[in-house]
């Protein structure tokens, strides 16, 4: 297992550095970055192009330890935020990403510091500047109505409210919605989420549920997950929920939260997720945490599951392939995270094709037949409107040719080097990036190196080609 946990972005600090040799260059690399601070101001992004004001540069956020209160009827969040960082910079100030909600106080290793809002920005100014590789603690307190954020592509994510609670879902750019974050997958980190809520209520999120307790009619759940983790797939969602918990045959801890009115239809695909993780593990090497479950709410308007980490997140209750497209993300997106959106056919076409294999190889339809009623569609059809290597902007990451066309992609590869190596392939990306990143071209590469063949061609044309490509 290799340790590829990269840092946060830090192009445009690389780039001011380089710069600042050259006399009058700082000045217009100023300009360029729209710094109007000290060089030593953190990024008000990790240089994501989609989505340009999530994350934020110059630190590492290595633990979050969320304590919040949630009032299922006025919908009042109360939050405060310790963030255990790591500048990797000097700081004189940084970001967080926190839109809505109210700010009412700001520390940095219990110092009161400096902030102003700015957008979906938190500016922070500490007392003193922080040196590069200096950890320090950021404490945010807040409150309000947390509100969902709308995304480019129309849809909504973060803390949606329901008619017993919350759906709390992130991607891409949600966490922000509902804590102060280091907002990009770039940055993993490890997470304590304590939720208080009315009692009879459930607050469900990632890892384990180390503790639950009721008083003055109020119950609060305190959750741990351990393994690094980015931003938009920590959850913490509110609901009246039935509960089950059990241990697999593999020792994993699965706790299950169902919405009454879905639990009928959830028990039979929930039932299978021991079977479908131990065979998601043959195909892609060892489940990759200690914890796993899934909740299913019931939240008609959301219109998506979320592979929340450990945990994935249902609007209602998901047919089976569902249950696995989610599942394969543990491995593909949780444990194996983006370094930029546009690189979403690494989440996205894998947790298909997952889907695609599970069937085949549980009496369904072949992958290749799956693959052939796709390729039947003309290239006027939707699925070939644009390259899923390239989707151009963070309005099209959930479309159609990034789920089917990048598994149609994983298809291509499977069939030049044939099945041996295509799963050595995909359990040595896993185990190679596990708790880390992993980019296209790095995942192109290991596919190279592994099958000894040039398969440049094959990635060109069905990630970055654009149009339908010829002979499939
Ligand atoms: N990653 C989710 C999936 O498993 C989709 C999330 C969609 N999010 C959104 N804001 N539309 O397919
Ligand atoms: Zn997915």
């Amino acid at each position: 297992m290799t340790p590829l946990r990269s840092r946060p972005a830090r192009c445009r600090t690389a780039v001011l550095r380089r710069g600042a040799v050259l006399a009058t260059v700082p000045v217009v690399l100023a300009a360029l970055v729209g710094a109007t601070g000290p060089t030593a101001a953190g990024g008000s992004g990790a240089g994501d192009p989609y989505f340009p004001l999530s994350g934020n540069g110059g630190y590492h956020v290595r633990h979050y330890d969320l304590t919040l209160r949630y009032d299922t009827s006025s919908r009042h969040l109360d939050g405060r935020a310790v963030l255990d960082s790591r500048a990797t910079q000097d700081l004189s100030r940084f970001d967080l990403d926190l839109t809505g909600l109210k700010v009412t106080g700001v520390t940095v290793d219990g110092t009161r510091a400096a902030f102003r809002r700015d957008g979906q920005e938190l500016v922070v100014t500490p007392r003193h500047t922080l040196r590069a590789g200096r950890d320090f603690r950021v404490t945010v307190t807040y409150d309000g109505t947390p509100k969902p954020v709308t995304d480019p592509d129309g849809s909504t994510d973060g803390w949606i409210p329901t008619d017993d609670g919350a759906f709390v879902a992130g991607e891409p750019q949600g966490a922000m919605t509902w804590f102060p974050a280091n907002g990009h997958p770039k940055d993993k980190s490890s997470y304590d989420i304590t939720i208080t809520v009315p009692q009879g209520r459930t607050a469900v999120s990632n890892g384990v549920l180390l503790g639950q307790r009721t008083e003055h009619g109020r119950t609060t759940f305190r959750w741990r997950e351990s393994r690094p983790m980015a931003a938009y797939l920590a959850t913490a969602t509110v609901g009246t929920f039935k509960v089950e918990q059990y241990t697999t045959a593999d020792g994993i801890h699965v706790y299950n939260a169902v919405d009454p009115r879905e639990a009928s239809a959830a028990a039979p695909v929930l039932k299978q997720l021991p079977s479908v993780l131990a065979w998601a593990s043959r195909l892609f090497g060892p489940y990759p945490f200690r914890s796993a479950g899934s909740i299913v709410d019931h939240a008609p308007d959301v219109g998506y599951a979320l592979e929340a980490q450990t945990r994935p997140l249902y609007d209602s209750a998901p047919d089976l392939s569902t249950l696995v497209h989610e599942s394969a993300h543990q491995w593909f997106g949780d444990s194996v995270s983006l370094t930029a959106w546009k690189d979403i056919w690494l989440n996205e076409g894998f947790a298909t094709y997952a889907e695609w294999l599970y069937a085949e190889q549980h009496g369904g339809d072949s992958a290749q037949k799956t693959f052939d009623a796709l390729y039947a569609h003309p290239a006027s059809d939707h699925l070939w409107a644009f390259p899923p290597g390239d989707p151009g902007s963070g309005r099209n990451i959930f479309d159609t040719p990034v789920y089917a066309r990048g598994a149609m992609t994983l298809h291509e590869l499977r069939r030049a080097v044939g099945d041996p190596d295509f799963f050595r392939i995909l359990r040595a990306w896993a185990a190679a990036h596990r708790d880390g990143h992993g980019t296209t071209a790095q995942f192109e590469r290991l596919a190279g190196r592994i099958s000894g063949k040039r398969l440049d061609g094959l990635f060109r044309v069905w990630l970055f080609t654009e149009g339908k490509p010829k002979d499939a």
